[in-house]
C-alpha cells in the first residue's frame, strides 16, 4: 500500500508555517511572487491539510488535489512592470499564452538555434496542466521540454520559475552573517582612494563591451545570447577571456546539459580566509515572441558590462582584496533561475564561506524625465545589504534617487534561499518600465539607455566589495 497522495498547497507566505509545531514544516518546495505578495507552495498529505485548517482562519489557501505523477512544477508570474508598459490585462496575456501552448501557430519550429537543432515543438495540451492561477501567477505541470522552452512562449511581462518536486530546505540568512554587514554599514565613512578607484570605470569601454554582447558592433556576430544559441556560447568564451585579462582565474561551470555555462571568476585575497565575496550579472538574454533577434541590452548586458567594467577597474588600479572576489556571469536566469541556482546549491553543499552577494541586474535604462534612480528589492534579499548599499550609494553616486523596487527575483534569490547575504541592484525605484523589456529591440543605442547611470550604479556596485572585502592598491 502505498502512503497517503500527496496535495499542493499554495498560502500565502509567512514564516511560522515553517516553524517546528506546524505539520507544514519542512513541506515547502518554495516562495514565489504572486502581484505585491509572495506565496508558498508546499507539498503535503491530506491529515496535516486538514489539521491545518481545523486551526487556521486563512481562506486564502489553495489545495491542489490528489496529484499522481505531476510532471515539472513551474511558477509562472507576472513581473512588476510600468502599468504604462502593459497592453492587455494579466488575465487576458495568460489566457493567450495558454493558446500559445496549447496550439501554436503553423510552423511553431522556431529553430534558436540552427547548429544544435533545438526547437519548441508543437505543444499539445497534455503537455501542461494548470494546476492553480490568480491573475497575477499560475501553478503550472508540464513536461520537461516545455519546461525549458516557456520562456519563449510567456507573455512578455512574465516569467517561469522552476519548482522542485521535493521539499528545500529554506536556510534563513543567519545573525552571524548578518553582523559583518552592520557592522561595515556602522563604521562606513567616505574613503577617497575608493573613490578614485570607482571612478575610473570607462563609459566608453563599457559602451564597446556592452555593443560586442549585444551584437551591435557588427564584429561578435551575436544574434541572441538565449541560454541556448551559439551566441552565448561566443559570449561566455568572450567573457571568460576579458575577465582573465584582468588578472582573476575564470572556469566555464557547466549545469545544465543544453544551457551555455555560468562565467565564475575569482581573485584571491592576499590575506588567509575563505571569506567570499560575490558580484554577478546574467548573460542570457530573451526577446521578443517568435525572433530569433535577443540582444539584452538591458536585460542583462547591463549588468554584465558592469561586473566586466569593474573587473577592468581592479586591474587598472592593482586592486588586491582582503577577502576572495568572485565576478560571476550567470546563464539560465530567464528559463528560472538555472545557472545561479546550480552554483549557490553548489557553494551551500560546499559549505562555503559565502559572506555578501550583490546581482546587476539591468542597470542602465532611465524613463525619459525621471532622475538617475537605483533600486533595491524589497522583497527578496537580505535588507541589511540593501542598506549597506544604499549608503555606500548616497557616498561615491550621490546623484542617485535610491528606493525600493518590487521588480525581484533575480539570481540573488537563489544565494539569498541559500542563507547567503544577498541583494540586487535595479535600475528604479519602481517598477520596470524598460519599454525594450523583454523585446529584440532591448539595444544599447536607444533613447533613455543612460550609460551614466549604468556607470554610477557600476561605482556602488564596485565601493560594496570594496568596503566590504578590504583592500590595498599594489601599483
Ligand atoms: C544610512 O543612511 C541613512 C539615510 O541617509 C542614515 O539615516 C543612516 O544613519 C545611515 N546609516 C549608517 C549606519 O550610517
Ligand atoms: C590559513 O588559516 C587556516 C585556518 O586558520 C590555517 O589552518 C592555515 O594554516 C592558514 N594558512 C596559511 C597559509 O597561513
Ligand atoms: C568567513 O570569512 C570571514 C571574512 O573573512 C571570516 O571573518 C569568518 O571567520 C569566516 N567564517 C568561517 C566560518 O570561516
Ligand atoms: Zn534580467
Amino acid at each position: 500500500m502505498r502512503g497517503p497522495l500527496p496535495f499542493l498547497l499554495v498560502l500565502p507566505f509567512d514564516t511560522s508555517l515553517l516553524e517546528q509545531e506546524s505539520c507544514l514544516s519542512g513541506k515547502l518546495l518554495g516562495n514565489y511572487r504572486d502581484g505585491s505578495s509572495i506565496k508558498s507552495v508546499m507539498i503535503t498529505d491530506e491529515e496535516c491539510i486538514s489539521s491545518w485548517t481545523a486551526q487556521t482562519e486563512s481562506s486564502s489557501a489553495f489545495f491542489a488535489p490528489a496529484i499522481q505523477g505531476f510532471r515539472q512544477l513551474v511558477w509562472v508570474a507576472e513581473e512588476a512592470v510600468d502599468d504604462s508598459l502593459k497592453l492587455l490585462a494579466p488575465q487576458d496575456e495568460f489566457t493567450q499564452f495558454l493558446e500559445r501552448l496549447s496550439s501554436p501557430p503553423q510552423g511553431e519550429e522556431t529553430f534558436l538555434d540552427s547548429q544544435q537543432d533545438i526547437f519548441i515543438e508543437t505543444y499539445q495540451h497534455s503537455d501542461y496542466e494548470v494546476l492553480y492561477q490568480t491573475p497575477t501567477a499560475a501553478l503550472l505541470s508540464v513536461n520537461s521540454r516545455v519546461a525549458l522552452h516557456l520562456d519563449e512562449v510567456l507573455p512578455r511581462f512574465w516569467k517561469s520559475i522552476p519548482v522542485p518536486s521535493f521539499p528545500i530546505e529554506f536556510i534563513p540568512v543567519p545573525p552571524s552573517s548578518i553582523e559583518p554587514v552592520k557592522s561595515v554599514l556602522e563604521s562606513l565613512a567616505y574613503n577617497s582612494a575608493v573613490s578614485a578607484v570607482v571612478d575610473s570605470i570607462s563609459i566608453p569601454q563599457m559602451k564597446n563591451d556592452v555593443r560586442f554582447l549585444t551584437g551591435e558592433d557588427g564584429q561578435s556576430g551575436i544574434l541572441s545570447r538565449h541560454s541556448f544559441s551559439q551566441g552565448s556560447r561566443i559570449a561566455a568564451a568572450w567573457l571568460k577571456q576579458r575577465f582573465e585579462e584582468t588578472g582573476a582565474t575564470c572556469r566555464l561551470m557547466l549545469f545544465m546539459q543544453g544551457f551555455a555555462p555560468n562565467v565564475i571568476c575569482r581573485y584571491e585575497s592576499i590575506v588567509n580566509t575563505t571569506g567570499t565575496v560575490i558580484i554577478s550579472g546574467h548573460y542570457d538574454s530573451r526577446g521578443s515572441f517568435g525572433s530569433t533577434r535577443m540582444p539584452g541590452g538591458d536585460d542583462d548586458g547591463s549588468g554584465t558590462t558592469a561586473v566586466l567594467g569593474i573587473a577592468r577597474a581592479i586591474a587598472r588600479n592593482g586592486v588586491k582584496f582582503h577577502q576572495n572576489v568572485e565576478l560571476v556571469a550567470f546563464a539560465g536566469e530567464e528559463q528560472g533561475l538555472y545557472g545561479s541556482r546550480a552554483y549557490a546549491n553548489q557553494l551551500r553543499s560546499l559549505d562555503a564561506n559565502v559572506t555578501l552577494m550583490v546581482q546587476a541586474d539591468m542597470l542602465a535604462y532611465r524613463k525619459p524625465g525621471e532622475p538617475m534612480q537605483l533600486g533595491l528589492p524589497k522583497s527578496i534579499g537580505t535588507p541589511e545589504v540593501a542598506q549597506l548599499v544604499a549608503n555606500i550609494s548616497s557616498l561615491y553616486s550621490p546623484e542617485l534617487e535610491v528606493g525600493f523596487t518590487p521588480a525581484c527575483c533575480s539570481d540573488h534569490q537563489s544565494f539569498y534561499e541559500q542563507g547567503y547575504a544577498s541583494t540586487q541592484v535595479f535600475e528604479r525605484a519602481g517598477p520596470i518600465a524598460d519599454p525594450m523589456y523583454h523585446n529584440s529591440g532591448d539595444l544599447s543605442d536607444r533613447e533613455g539607455f543612460d550609460f551614466d547611470q549604468l556607470k554610477a550604479i557600476a561605482k556602488v556596485q564596485f565601493a560594496t566589495i570594496l568596503h566590504y572585502a578590504g583592500f590595498e592598491l599594489h601599483k
